[in-house]
């Protein structure tokens, strides 16, 4: 039996703050049920969005359905490709999320999309998929103007592509996240610290445990479907 694994792609320039948390519990879960996941930090890596080089799309290409442009990017890429599952993270910037991670998207899923009527999927595998945000606004904003009616906010445009190539995303939120270290240093009035505290100190533990319970039913679904 080969091992089975699922990839974290964390899309926070921050290691050790909200996005990075969760990620590590989302990770705690995945092993509480015997599967390895391993966090891939992607501001780690240098490695540029889609190059336009069409090598993924040509006619009997080696290089057809895959992208093989020689960055930090390539050997991921493969990896998580082969790989059983996959959790995209990413702190929300400007509503959708961070440059970096679309700049991963492009590269990962461009060459699984086919250019025909109906964009068929040509992922090597279907994985399972979770998308974990943190982000400043409260639940109804992100639903309203990011996920947008039908899908149609920018989140809602990077979901709906997750769930044409691998399998719909699960998703796990952090809203009204605590961004500074110290509010007091920063010209920030819009937030008002005390409220945001109280956040980070009864809300987000539950973030987190909602972090780890997607983290372990991913890993029971790889398990039960035996993928
Ligand atoms: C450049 C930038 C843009 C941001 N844009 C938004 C935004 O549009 N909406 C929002 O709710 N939060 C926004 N935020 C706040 C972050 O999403 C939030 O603080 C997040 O939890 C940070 O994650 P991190 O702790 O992993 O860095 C922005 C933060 C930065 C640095």
């Amino acid at each position: 039996m080969d091992n089975k694994k699922i990839y974290i792609i964390n899309g926070s320039p921050r290691k050790n703050q909200n996005t990075a948390k969760m990620c590590s519990s989302f990770v705690l879960g995945v092993e509480s049920t015997g599967i390895e996941a391993e966090i891939v930090n992607l501001y780690d890596l240098n490695f540029k969005g889609c190059q336009s080089c069409f090598a993924c799309k040509l006619r009997g290409g080696k290089n057809l359905g895959r992208c093989a442009y020689p960055d930090d990017l390539k050997e991921v890429l493969n990896k998580v490709s082969y790989s059983n599952g996959i959790a995209f993270a990413s702190p929300i910037y400007f509503g959708d999320v961070t440059g970096v991670m679309k700049a991963f998207m492009e590269r990962l899923l461009f060459p699984f999309v086919t250019y025909d009527e109906n964009y068929t999927p040509i992922p090597p595998k279907k994985l399972e998929t979770a998308v974990i945000y943190t982000m400043n606004v409260n639940e109804e904003m992100f639903i309203k103007s990011y996920i947008g009616a039908n899908n149609s906010g920018p989140l809602g445009f990077f979901e709906n592509w997750i769930s044409h190539i691998y399998k719909k995303p699960v998703r796990v939120c952090a809203f009204n996240t605590y961004q500074f270290s110290d509010y007091s240093k920063y010209v920030a009035d819009v937030w008002d610290e005390k409220e945001k505290a109280k956040q980070r100190d009864e809300v987000f533990p539950i973030d987190l445990k909602n972090a780890y319970e997607a983290g372990k039913n991913m890993g029971y679904m790889i398990i039960n479907n035996g993928k």
